[in-house]
């Protein structure tokens, strides 16, 4: 997917210039460097390492936030788990994950990439999921709690069209901070609207 689309905005911050540049290939994220502290859900060599799978896979798209040689945020973009209930609809991605080094927080580099991301054409023609679970939110590193932390990722998801979905999907149930977003491209039909909301609720049909 990475060929249809690349882009690259120069972004200010408090803290300088940061580039903003996506969906990137493997090679590149190679030949850049990664934050020491872009370790929220592993640590950086293995991140580094995720990140380029995730560019290789054929449907995956990595967009990431540079500041010099060094890989500063990142955002990614494969199918849902073949074990997952919402790899089942034919027009789905997940949001994999969106994470920024600590000390470049609260510069607006989330929403950047996130902006930058969903300028994508590509991103119509797909319905977008984010599966939120509690345990990968870096409570400790923001100060917030559960509730806050919700209300922050929220807030940012909205304004790019995120809406929160209610589901019966035991992984979103077992704590009451986890929540499901799902974003619905502007070029699908009522059909593709329908699978997502039947996958919602599953339980209902389980004997
Ligand atoms: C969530 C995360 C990606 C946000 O990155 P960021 O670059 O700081 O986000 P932005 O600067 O674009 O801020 C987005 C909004 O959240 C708010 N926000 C961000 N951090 C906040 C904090 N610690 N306290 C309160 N509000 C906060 C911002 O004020 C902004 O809202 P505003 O535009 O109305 O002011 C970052 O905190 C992070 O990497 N967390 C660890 C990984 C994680 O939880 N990822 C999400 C789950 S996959």
């Amino acid at each position: 997917m990475a060929a249809e689309f690349k882009n690259k905005i120069e972004f200010d911050t408090p803290g300088g210039p940061v580039a903003i540049e996506g969906p990137v290939e493997r090679e590149y994220i190679a030949s850049l460097t990664i934050d020491e502290n872009l370790s929220n859900f592993r640590n950086p060599t293995r991140q580094k390492e995720a990140l380029m799978i995730v560019a290789d896979l054929p449907e995956g798209l990595v967009y990431i936030a540079r500041q010099g040689q060094t890989i500063i945020g990142y955002l990614n973009f494969h199918y849902p788990s073949r074990y997952s209930r919402w790899s089942r609809h034919p027009r789905v991605l997940e949001l994999g994950a969106i994470e920024v080094s600590r000390q470049w927080q609260r510069k607006g580099i989330a929403t950047a990439l996130l902006q930058e991301a969903f300028k994508n054409e590509v991103m119509e023609d797909y319905v977008v999921i984010i599966n939120e679970f509690h345990q990968h939110w870096d409570l400790k590193g923001t100060k917030l709690n559960f509730w806050n932390y919700r209300k922050m990722l929220t807030k940012m998801y909205v304004r790019i069209g995120f809406k929160r979905k209610h589901t019966d999907d035991p992984e979103i149930l077992e704590h009451a901070a986890n929540m499901l977003l799902v974003r619905i491209g502007k070029n699908l039909n009522e059909a593709y609207v329908k699978a997502i909301d039947e996958l919602a609720y599953q339980q209902s049909l389980v004997e």
